[in-house]
C-alpha cells in the first residue's frame, strides 16, 4: 500500500488576526507549512505529498518548498485551493497517481504533530479501516447552544457526556476510493473529512492523538507553538 499525504493550506487564517494567509506564518523563522510538510514527510510510509495552495499563491508555496530541506524519498506536488476546505482537498485528492491507496488529509494549522501519531493513523488504515481520526478526551465540558432571542444571552440546550466525547485532530487517514466516493456523494458543508466518510455509513475509528497535534488557530496557538518548538530545541 503506497501512502500520499494530502495538506490543505489555502485558509486565509482571519482568527489569527491581520496579516500573510495563516499557513505561510512563521513560527520560530519558518512557515507553519514547511513545518506541517516536514511533519508528515516524517513517516517513512509517505511517499508524496501534496499541498493545496491559496488559489493565487501556488506560485510561491512552490518557491517556498524549494527554498527549505526536505526529505529525498518524498515526492512534493503543489495545487491551487479553492474557497472552501472541502473544495481544496478535492482538488488535493484530485492531483493523486493512481498507485496511491491510502491517502492522509492533514491541516496545515497543525504544524507540530508528532511522527508517531501520523504512523498510528496509517497503521490502523493498513488494517482494514476506511476511515481513522486521531483524538483525545475534552479537558472542558462541553454544552450545546440553541438560538438567542434578540437583546437576551443563549440558552443551554443540552450537555453532552464528557467522557463519550473526543477532540478529532488530523492527520485523518482513509482508503483512498472510500474518501473520493465521500467527495462526491456529501455536499453539505462539513468540518473535517472522516464525517463525510460517516455519512456514508461506514465506521470511523479513532487513534490516540496528541497534545502537540493542537490546531493554531487564534494568536495565543503561535505563542504555544512557538514554546513546543524551543522545547524540542528545532
Ligand atoms: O479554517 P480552518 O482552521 O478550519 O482550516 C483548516 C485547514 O484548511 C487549514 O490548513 C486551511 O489552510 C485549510 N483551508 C483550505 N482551503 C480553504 C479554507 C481552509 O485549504 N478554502
Amino acid at each position: 500500500a503506497r501512502t500520499a499525504a494530502v495538506i490543505p493550506a489555502a485558509g486565509r487564517g482571519v482568527r489569527l488576526g491581520p496579516g500573510a494567509p495563516k499557513a505561510l506564518r512563521t513560527l520560530n523563522g519558518t512557515p507553519m507549512l514547511i513545518h506541517a510538510v516536514r511533519a508528515l514527510a516524517a513517516s517513512r510510509a509517505v511517499s508524496l505529498v501534496v499541498v493545496v495552495a491559496p488559489p493565487d499563491g501556488a506560485g510561491e508555496v512552490k518557491s517556498l518548498l524549494d527554498a527549505h530541506a526536505l526529505p529525498d524519498r518524498t515526492d512534493f506536488v503543489v495545487v491551487p485551493g479553492g474557497d472552501s476546505r472541502q473544495e481544496s482537498v478535492r482538488l488535493g485528492l484530485d492531483a493523486l497517481p493512481p498507485e496511491y491507496d491510502i491517502v492522509l488529509v492533514h491541516d496545515a494549522a497543525r504544524p507540530l504533530v508528532p511522527v508517531d501519531t501520523v504512523d498510528g493513523v496509517i497503521e490502523a488504515v493498513r488494517e482494514g479501516a476506511p476511515a481513522v481520526v486521531p483524538a483525545l478526551p475534552l479537558a472542558d465540558t462541553v454544552k450545546e447552544v440553541g438560538p438567542a432571542a434578540p437583546g437576551e444571552p443563549e440558552p443551554v440546550v443540552a450537555t453532552p457526556v464528557r467522557a463519550r466525547l473526543r477532540a478529532v485532530q488530523t492527520p485523518q487517514g482513509f482508503d483512498r476510493a472510500t474518501l473520493v466516493r465521500a467527495h462526491e456523494t456529501v455536499t453539505e458543508d462539513v468540518t473535517d473529512d472522516a464525517s463525510m466518510v460517516e455519512q456514508l455509513g461506514l465506521t470511523v475509528v479513532v487513534v490516540p492523538g496528541h497534545e502537540e497535534a493542537f490546531k493554531v488557530t487564534r494568536p495565543l496557538d503561535l505563542v504555544l507553538a512557538e514554546a513546543v518548538l524551543a522545547r524540542r530545541r528545532l
